[in-house]
Parts: structure tokens; sequence; C-alpha cells
């Protein structure tokens, strides 16, 4: 396991950002990232998965380790359900078609998300009605400070809306290695109440559907409204959508009719930050080759040679309108290096 120096980054962030990581190594075991830990805790790393939620604004400082770390096992069963380990550098695609291709269920609403299995409690994905912490088990992952090889549940991870412990305390502490899930062997939870699944499903002919017939729904939606990060560079949502008190929600949705809105457990109210920018005029903009994408304005574009503080910048000025014009902040998903 050697430092490679000067590796050029741009065919593993999804934006296709050029950028280059000064000491970049890939790493297959724990046993070579423990090493690296202790020989290196105190020096500054980014752990660096499929590339599909960073964005590059220039060369990576400090150390850059890929988790290519692989491994997928049925570890065991117990009535209708099945604990299920992953490592870190597994593709998330590939793993959730991995255990549908087992008839094993909960994963299905998640299929088509970029980038590792190792990244996904980090923001707590999702997707369709279901977030990771739905299927979660534990996880275990290396401290970078000494190499320790720690356990930890869900309520260690913290998850949150597109959040967790390791986007908060844990940031940059911590890179994880194996994630466990519990999925379903039968008597699926089917879940086709978010969004169009219902109306896709429909369309496709399927009146009793099963997880597969879920898997090749959510894909269809994807695919239509989602650009392709090989054929049009883009970190998927760049922001997150606000959450607010409903009091506020009433009087923005008075002054700006038509404002939709998805109510809370907790009696807060999510507006989607996709209408925002669109109602700010941004849609479809372009400037140079950065841009937001024309079908979801949520999704900020790289149209072939755009720079990272070029992406960086625009984000900012949609940023800077949408508070301008609702006084709502929008907080970045992607994680900026
Ligand atoms: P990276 O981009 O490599 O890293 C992201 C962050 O996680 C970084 O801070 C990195 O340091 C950290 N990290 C990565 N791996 C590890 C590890 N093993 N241990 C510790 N830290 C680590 N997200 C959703 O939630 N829902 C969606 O529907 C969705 N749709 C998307 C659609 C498109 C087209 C794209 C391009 C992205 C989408 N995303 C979505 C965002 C992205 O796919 C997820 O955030 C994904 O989990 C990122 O995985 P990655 O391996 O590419 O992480
Ligand atoms: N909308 C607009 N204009 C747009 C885009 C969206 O008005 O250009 C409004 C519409 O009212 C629409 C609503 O926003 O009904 C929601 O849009 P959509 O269903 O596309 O979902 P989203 O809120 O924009 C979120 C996630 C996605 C996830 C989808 C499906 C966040 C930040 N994003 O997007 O996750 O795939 O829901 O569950 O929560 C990601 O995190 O990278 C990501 C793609």
């Amino acid at each position: 396991m050697t430092y490679q120096q000067h590796i050029p980054l741009r065919p593993f962030n999804t934006f296709g950002i050029e950028a280059e990581a000064r000491h970049y190594c890939e790493i297959h075991s724990v046993s070579d990232l423990q090493a690296i830990a202790r020989q290196q805790g105190d020096e500054p790393m980014h752990i660096l998965g499929g590339g599909s939620n960073v964005l590059l604004t220039g060369p990576v400082q400090g150390r850059v380790l890929h988790i290519r770390i692989p491994g997928r096992n049925v570890e065991a069963v117990s009535g209708n359900t099945a604990l299920v380990a992953a490592g870190a550098g597994e593709n998330w695609h590939d793993f959730v078609q991995w255990c549908l291709a087992q008839s094993l269920g909960g994963l299905e609403n998640l299929s088509l998300i970029p980038g590792s299995v190792g990244a996904s409690p980090i923001q707590n994905i999702g997707a369709y009605g279901v977030e990771l912490k739905d299927v979660f088990h534990s996880l275990e992952a290396v401290r970078l400070s000494d190499g320790e090889l720690v356990t930890m549940d869900a309520a260690d991870c913290a998850f949150g809306y597109r959040d967790s412990f390791f986007k908060r305390e844990g940031k940059g502490r911590y890179a994880i290695v194996k994630v466990y899930f519990q999925l379903t062997t039968s008597k699926h939870r089917l879940r086709l109440d978010y969004g169009a699944i219902r109306d896709t499903l429909k369309e496709m002919n399927v009146a009793h559907p099963d997880i597969h017939d879920i898997s090749r729904a959510i894909i269809q939606i994807r695919q239509s409204k989602l650009p392709d990060p090989a054929l049009i560079g883009n970190a998927g949502s760049f922001f997150k959508n606000p959450e607010t008190e409903a009091d506020t929600w009433q009087r923005l949705s008075e002054l700006h009719p038509g404002m939709p809105h998805f109510p809370l457990p907790d009696g807060r109210v999510k507006i989607p930050a996709g209408w925002l920018i669109e109602q700010c005029g941004w849609k479809g903009f372009r400037e140079g080759d950065a841009g937001c994408y024309d079908k979801q304005a949520l999704v900020l574009v790289n149209y072939g040679q755009a720079t990272g503080q070029e992406i960086l910048s625009l984000a900012r000025r949609i940023a800077a309108s949408v508070q301008e014009r609702f006084g709502m902040v929008i907080e970045p998903e992607v994680n900026v290096w």
C-alpha cells in the first residue's frame, strides 16, 4: 500500500471536476487502512468513495484514501429477517440489485443512487419514502486517529434528514469499512406512497407490485428527471430541502401561493428547494459550463469544463437569491472539498 502523488481526480468524482490529489492511495482492506491510520493519524485525510457527493474546488491537500474494500454476505437469517453485510467499497446500486436477486427486501426504493455502500450512512441516503436508517443495523469503522476498529449502532450514528454523526461530531474522524443491513426475506413491506411510484407502476401495467417492480419503477422515475453523471457532471441534489415551522410556511404560502410543502412527523414542514430555486428563475440557467439542470432545479451541473469554484460560486448566487426572495436559508447537501 503506497501513496501515488499528483493523481487527477476527474474520473473519481461524478461532477467531472478536474483537481488533483497530492497524495492518493486505494484502500482494499481494513488492515491496510488501520496501518495507515496508525502511521499518520494526525495528518488530514480525505475519505473518498464513489465521488458522487463531493465538489472539488482545488487541489486536495492532505491524503486522499479511496475506499475500495469489497465483500457482501448474508450473515444470518432469523424469521423473515436477514442480516446482510457489505464492504464499504461496494457500489451501492450493484449491492441493491444483488440483494433483490436474492429476494431480499428493504432497499428497492433506494435503487440507482450512485456511490458506495460506505458513504450511505454519512448523509443517511434517502429516496422515494425510504432512508438508510430504516434498514440499517450497524457499521464498522476505523478511527483515523489511532486505527482502532469500532462498531456503531443506529443510536451512535444519530441519523437525521441527510445528516448523521459523521457530518457533525464525527466529521473527518472515521472511515466506514463495513455496513450491516436488516432486510426482509418474505412478507416485504412495500413502500408505494411517495411521489410518482403508483402512477409509474400503473403505466408499467403492474397491478400487484413486488420489490422487483418497485425497483424498476424507481429506476424509471429517476432516469426521467436526474442527469446521468456519465453524460452530464452532477452530484444529485446540490442543496437540502429546508425544514421550517408550520407557521412560517403558513405565512410564506400566503405571500407565495402554490408553494408546495410536505408535513413532517414533528409538525414542521419541508419545502422543496427545487421549487424555491425554480421560482427565482434559475432552472435551466447556464453560465459557461456551470448550470442549473433544466429538468430538476435542485441539481447543479457541469456541462464539461466547469471548475469547482464556478459551481460553488453559482451555488452561492442561487442560495442568496432564495434567501432574498423567500427569507429561507438553503444549505448544501454536497460536501465541498
Ligand atoms: P463520496 O462522494 O465519495 O463521499 C461523500 C462524503 O462521504 C464525503 O464527505 C466523504 O468523505 C464521505 N465518505 C465516503 N465514503 C466514506 C467512508 N467509507 N467512510 C467515511 N466517510 C466516507 N443521495 C441521496 O441520499 N438520495 C438520492 O436520491 C441521491 N441521488 C443522487 C443522484 C445522482 C445523479 C447523484 C450524482 C448523486 C445522488 N445522491 C443521492 C448523492 C450521493 O449518491 C450519495 O450521497 C452517496 O451516498 C455518495 O456516495 P459516494 O460513495 O459517492 O460518496
Ligand atoms: N420542484 C420544482 N421544480 C424543480 C424541482 C422540484 O418545483 O425543478 C418541486 C416540485 O413541487 C416537486 C418537489 O419539488 O414535487 C419535489 O421534487 P422531487 O420529487 O424531484 O424531489 P426533491 O425534493 O427535489 C428529493 C431528494 C432526492 C431524492 C428525491 C426522491 C433532497 C435534497 N433530495 O429531491 O435526493 O432522490 O427527493 O426522494 O432531499 C440527492 O440527495 O442527491 C437526491 C437526488
